[in-house]
């Protein structure tokens, strides 16, 4: 009998690097992956990959507490703490990640190396594209990261996306979580749509073939 082959879908995590409360960054993922599932060519994808969100604040690891180094470790279970295993368990179902980040007196958030620190194998050979945002567009940050995220094996992508508040005023809506208009039908960062959709398909090319399920 004959049977139904299907390729499942990729599975990318985006990732919400700011765990202030107020925060802006869940605006900003928003907009990337509003971007991402709009452009053509993932609409028209019969299989395309899914997009789920990875909340840092809603994680709220502590400061790395391992015993192990997480090079070493290649099963879950050899982690010491529950909420190590929990976040390596997570960290395993997904093929690639976009990373959405602040910058931090011309660094990355703290909150982010302690989750990054954590693991190793898990993120290890999986494609990462970066979204950096702040005044200038936060390329200090994503530059720093972009050296980390190569510590711990990660595809970087040629391409990286920097967003930059126009003025002083919308950083200070965004400082305080307001509303900075990223879901009208025109936005201030239509223009970086297109950025958005090159690393997106640096991304894709990135990936390695989907997995055929009989
Ligand atoms: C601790 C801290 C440091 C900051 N440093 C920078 C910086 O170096 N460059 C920049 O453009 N904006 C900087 N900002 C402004 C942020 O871009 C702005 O507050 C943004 O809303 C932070 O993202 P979040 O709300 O998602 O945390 C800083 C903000 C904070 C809270």
């Amino acid at each position: 009998m004959a049977t139904t082959t299907s390729p499942k879908p990729h599975s990318i995590g985006v990732v919400i690097c700011s765990s202030r409360q107020p925060r802006v960054c869940p605006q900003i993922a928003s907009f990337v992956s509003s971007t991402i599932t709009s452009l053509p060519s993932y609409t028209s994808n019969l299989t395309p990959p899914t997009l789920t969100t990875i909340d840092l604040l809603e994680w709220n690891l502590p400061m790395f507490n391992e015993p192990l180094v997480p090079a070493q470790i290649h099963t879950a279970a050899d982690y010491v703490q529950p909420h190590t295993q929990a976040w390596s368990l997570e960290i395993q179902k997904y093929n690639a990640f976009i990373f959405v980040l602040p910058q931090y007196n011309w660094g990355y958030p703290a909150v982010l190396k302690n989750a990054i620190d954590y693991l190793f194998n898990e993120w290890k050979g999986k494609p990462a594209m970066i979204v950096s945002y702040g005044g200038h567009g936060g390329g200090k940050a994503a530059a720093q990261l972009r050296q980390v995220l190569d510590g711990v094996g990660m595809k970087n992508l040629e391409t990286m996306v920097a967003l930059s508040f126009p003025s002083r005023d919308v950083t200070r809506m965004a400082a305080t979580g307001k509303d900075i208009g990223l879901e009208g039908e025109t936005t201030m960062w239509d223009g970086e749509k297109g950025n958005v959709e090159k690393a997106w398909r640096e991304l894709e090319g990135a990936l390695v073939p989907p997995v055929v399920e009989g």
